[in-house]
């Protein structure tokens, strides 16, 4: 049987650079499911479609190609990794991610890679929906305040002027739509581990996540 890991947690609470350090300690393929939304959404905004145009939507991602190469997402052809990180698209991503005809063809997408791959994901609902028979289960959270500090630094590292409040602003506001959706929400899994990274580092909980599994 193949091995799967599922992270899940609020924007910011440290997920895709925890996941991606299990991935290489156990030889597991990384999948940044956040991504796949992010492309979707960044399709959606170039063709000006609005996440109201339930029937546009509908067509274009029936016509999406969403594939990874190593860590960097692959659109249609086109690596459009550099794209996904920035500040339009994590203000719009949720909107887009709380529409069910996305997140079905999504899900799929994840699922197959799941069947053919061991795999570590990290997202919102992976212990709940994509995975929900996976043996590893991870919840991480952290304040709403660190985690906008921690997105902060890795906007500022990447050259892009950032404001904090907004960063903040924007990280409660997708919280809250991820939360509320009607439609896979964001919730911690019964059987998922629930670790508070507030105050802590990335080795402290790559290695608390690491001793769980090796211990099981
Ligand atoms: O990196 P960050 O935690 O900011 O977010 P992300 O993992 O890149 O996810 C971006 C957005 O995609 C989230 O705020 C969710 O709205 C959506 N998402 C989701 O609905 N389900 C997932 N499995 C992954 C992401």
């Amino acid at each position: 049987m193949k091995i799967a890991i599922a992270i899940d947690g609020p924007a910011g609470a440290g997920k895709s650079t925890i996941a991606k350090i299990v991935a290489n300690k156990f030889n597991l393929m990384y999948i940044n499911t956040g991504f796949m939304y992010r492309a979707v959404t960044l399709k959606a905004l170039r063709n000006n479609i609005s996440a109201s145009n339930i029937d546009e939507i509908c067509t274009l991602i029936q016509n999406t190609d969403i594939y990874f190469e190593g860590d960097d997402l692959i659109l249609d052809g086109e690596n459009v990794s550099h794209y996904l990180t920035m500040p339009n698209i994590s203000k719009n991503v949720s909107s887009f991610a709380s529409i069910s005809e996305i997140r079905k063809k999504l899900v799929k997408e994840m699922q197959k890679m799941a069947e053919k791959y061991d795999v570590i994901m990290d997202g919102r609902d992976i212990g709940t929906v994509v995975l929900k028979n996976a043996k590893y289960k991870f919840f991480l959270t952290a304040t709403a305040e660190e985690r906008a500090t921690r997105r902060y630094d890795e906007l500022l590292k990447k050259g892009l002027q950032v404001s904090y409040d907004e960063i903040l602003e924007d990280i409660k506001k997708r919280d809250y739509l991820d939360t509320n959706r009607d439609v896979d929400p964001l919730k911690k899994a019964i059987d998922a581990i629930e670790i508070d990274t507030t105050g802590l580092g990335i080795e402290d909980v790559a290695n608390k996540i690491s001793q769980y599994i090796e211990r099981r």
